[in-house]
This record gives structure tokens, C-alpha cells and sequence, in this order.
């Protein structure tokens, strides 16, 4: 029923050829559906619980899929911060909520269950440490062995501990993202190990869900959809979902794309605002938001077009920005998120202020990661407890009472 197509030249390919850039001109490829043959409605689909695979009929797994409940995240709306910054419906989605903790869980359980059903029996992703701790906990559960490739020193404690708990072979590399990914790209493509970052087009699939359900949630199109964007995968694919639901007449509008990067690492917003044909990457990125310290994002084409096509932008904001908005977040609103999932709200705040975004927009940003993903960061910003000794008057000064 599906294909894979090249988003630069349309050569086709069969849904079942493994492959991660066309063969004719070396660009992206995506999943395409016939979509005349899809005959779900939207009534079936709200029968079902809120989840990826609420939404079967417009994934590419045909088998049973490999899945740990992922999907269903929250969509809170954030009164207390909105009225701050002076937004009256601003939404989070907190992917943070999924079973490893981010949403690449989404992506994951799609592309592990494409492993099994392209009868590919191991897997790989290089990662900032949200990819690797999901394909970790997938492939653990599929039985199959997953080997990672992490920048070192620069991924979140939390995000290793998972990987390494769940059984991964995890490398670190002496180099950034950037290069572990060519790294792991040359390895699958060498020794047939199933690549299963951001390139692989069926792991899109799953992530798009993000979309369906923040729809759901919402009754209606949100006005625009903010994403923190670092190999910017996930705004590509939350975009083409919706296309395929304009398609299917579910929906009649699309949002407006926007997406955040951090300033040291942000060659995305420098294409948008210099209306570059393609971005230029960066070769030393630098963020305290490590999940997004990416300076060659691999889907930069497929972004420019989502934010270029529904008339969004793209915006950066600094390390300080990101970390006051990640603090604002867990005190004004009870949600803890990982730096890189603060920078789409702190994204929204900035282009409120510029004058950018206006106040009367209904606005859904992902926060895609949880708080205890990196607890240093999180500790680094607070105030230690304070001891005392175990007696009451003891507790009473601490509280000056
Ligand atoms: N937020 C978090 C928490 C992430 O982990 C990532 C990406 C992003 C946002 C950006 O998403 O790459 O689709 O634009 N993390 C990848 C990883 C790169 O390896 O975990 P994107």
C-alpha cells in the first residue's frame, strides 16, 4: 500500500527496499500512502485509545507491533505562563511523558517493528541520548541487540543510564553528533545493521502521531505548532502527517511550522532568515541543551519546507533563555522538562515579544523531553537542600518559623 519516495526528485521505491537516501540523487526519502485506499474515519480512529497506534492506518507496520504503550501524552494548557507572557491558549504537549521518558519512543516503536518486519535482526542510531535511550528500551523488548553512538561527554546522565541499563552496546565517540551519525550510517550501510536515527523514514511515521493527537486533544488545528528542532526530524514529520490528514479531508487547515533552536547551534533559523536554498552546517555547536547540540541537521530539507509551505519561522533562543523557561515551567506550571523541550516555549515567549507571534494565536509547543532525563542541569540551577539535625527546633529555624 505504501512506497518510498525521494522528497528532491520523486523516484519511487518499493516499501519493502532497505534504503535511507535515493539512489538516483542521494536526497531524503519518505513513506508515501495511497491515500484513496484509505478508508478509516475519524469516528474509528476516536474509538480507539489516544495513542501512535490509534492511528494504524496511516503507519507502514503490518506485523504486531513491538510497543511499550507509548503515545497518549498529556496536552496541558498553560494558564499561569500564558497569561505572562500573554497568551491566552498556550498549550504543551509533553511527549516527556512516554514510556522512555521522550518522544522518540513514537519513532521507535514504529522503526524497531520495521526492523522485524524488513526481517532486519539488529539495530543502530548514533544520538545526543534521547534516540539511543529509546532504541535501547525497543530493542530490548523486540529481543534484538542495538548499538549506540554517543558524542562523548555530552549527553545527559539520565539518557546513558537508560541505554546502558536496557542492554545497548554503547559506544562513545571522541567527535560530536554529527560525526557518530556518519559514523553509524557507514556502519549500517557496511555490515547491514538497521539504521534507526532520524534518516530512516519509517521512524518518521511514528512521530507524526504527535500531530493527530494534539488535534484530538485540542477539538481543532491549533494556529501553530512549536517544536525545539535539533537533527530536525520531528517538525519534518509532525508536517507531513498533517498534509496526509488535509489529504484525507480530516482537517482544512495547517498550522504554522515553527522551530526553536539554541543560539550555538542554530543553522536552521540562519537558512529561514537568509532564505538559504539549503543550511549551512555548523562545525562546533555549542548548548547547555545538549538533546539539540546538532550543527548539520540531516532533515534540514524537509524542514525548510514545512516551515516555508505553512508560512511558520524560525526563531533561537540562548542557553539562559532555555534554562529560565525550563525553571518557569516546573514552578508556574508543575511540568519538568529536559532544556531542549523548554526551548520551543522559550521560543514562543521571545517571538511574543518581537512582536512575532500574535496574542490572539492558539499555539501547541512540544516539549519533547523529561526533566530527569539530565539531572545535572537540573541540579546546577537549584539550591541544594538544606541539612539539619534530626530534631524539631532544628526544622523550625531551617523554616524560619
Ligand atoms: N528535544 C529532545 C529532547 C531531543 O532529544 C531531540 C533530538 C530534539 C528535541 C530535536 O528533535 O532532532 O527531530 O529535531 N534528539 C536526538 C537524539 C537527536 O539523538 O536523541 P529533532
Amino acid at each position: 500500500m505504501e512506497r518510498l519516495v525521494c522528497v528532491n526528485c520523486g523516484a519511487a521505491y518499493p516499501a519493502e527496499q532497505i534504503l535511507y537516501n535515493c539512489t538516483a540523487c542521494g536526497h531524503l526519502l519518505a513513506v508515501q500512502y495511497d491515500l484513496n485506499k484509505i478508508k478509516v474515519t475519524k469516528k474509528v480512529w476516536n474509538k480507539r485509545p489516544l495513542s501512535v497506534w490509534r492511528y494504524r492506518e496511516l503507519l507502514p507496520v503490518h506485523i504486531e507491533p513491538v510497543t511499550m504503550q507509548e503515545g497518549g501524552t498529556p496536552l496541558y494548557h498553560l494558564k499561569r505562563l500564558g497569561d505572562e507572557i500573554g497568551l491566552k491558549e498556550l498549550y504543551a504537549k509533553h511527549e516527556g511523558m512516554n514510556p522512555s521518558g521522550s518522544f522518540k519512543d513514537r519513532g521507535m516503536t514504529v522503526g524497531v517493528s520495521m526492523a522485524l518486519q524488513l526481517k532486519k535482526r539488529s539495530v543502530a542510531c548514533a544520538s545526543t541520548g534521547n534516540t539511543s535511550a529509546s532504541l535501547a528500551m525497543y530493542a530490548a523488548k523486540a529481543g534484538i541487540p542495538a548499538v549506540v553512538l554517543l558524542p562523548a561527554g555530552k549527553v545527559a546522565l539520565g539518557k546513558v543510564a537508560q541505554a546502558l541499563m536496557h542492554g545497548a552496546c554503547v559506544i562513545s565517540i571522541r567527535g560530536n553528533f554529527d560525526r557518530a551519525l556518519e559514523m553509524v550510517h557507514e556502519l549500517c550501510l557496511s555490515h547491514g545493521l538497521y539504521l534507526l536515527n532520524s534518516i530512516n523514514p519509517y521512524r518518521l511515521e511514528g512521530q507524526k502521531t504527535i500531530g493527530f493527537e494534539a488535534i484530538d486533544q485540542l477539538g481543532e488545528v491549533p494556529d501553530r505548532f512549536v517544536l525545539p528542532v535539533g537533527n530536525a526530524g520531528n517538525i519534518s514529520a509532525v508536517y507531513k502527517g498533517l498534509l496526509e490528514l488535509k489529504d484525507l479531508g480530516f482537517i482544512d487547515s495547517l498550522p504554522m511550522m515553527t522551530g526553536i533552536q539554541a543560539q550555538g547551534s542554530s543553522p536552521i533559523v540562519r537558512a529561514i532568515r537568509e532564505n538559504l536554498p539549503e543550511v549551512i552546517p555548523e562545525t562546533h555547536p555549542e548548548t547547555v541543551a545538549t538533546a539539540i547540540r546538532i550543527g548539520a541537521p540531516v532533515n534540514a530539507e524537509k524542514a525548510l519546507i514545512a516551515i516555508r509551505k505553512t508560512g511558520g519561522c524560525a526563531e533561537w533562543v540562548t542557553d539562559d533563555e532555555i534554562l529560565r523557561m525550563q525553571r518557569d515551567l516546573a514552578r508556574k506550571e508543575g511540568i519538568g522538562v529536559e532544556p531542549a523541550s523548554a526551548a520551543s516555549v522559550a521560543g514562543v515567549r521571545k517571538l511574543v515579544e518581537i512582536g512575532a507571534i500574535d496574542r490572539s494565536e492558539r499555539i501547541v509547543c512540544v516539549v519533547t523531553g523529561h526533566l530527569l532525563k539530565d539531572p545535572d542541569t537540573v541540579i546546577k540551577q537549584c539550591e541544594p537542600p538544606t541539612e539539619i539535625d534530626a530534631d524539631l527546633p532544628s526544622l523550625l529555624s531551617a523554616l524560619q518559623l
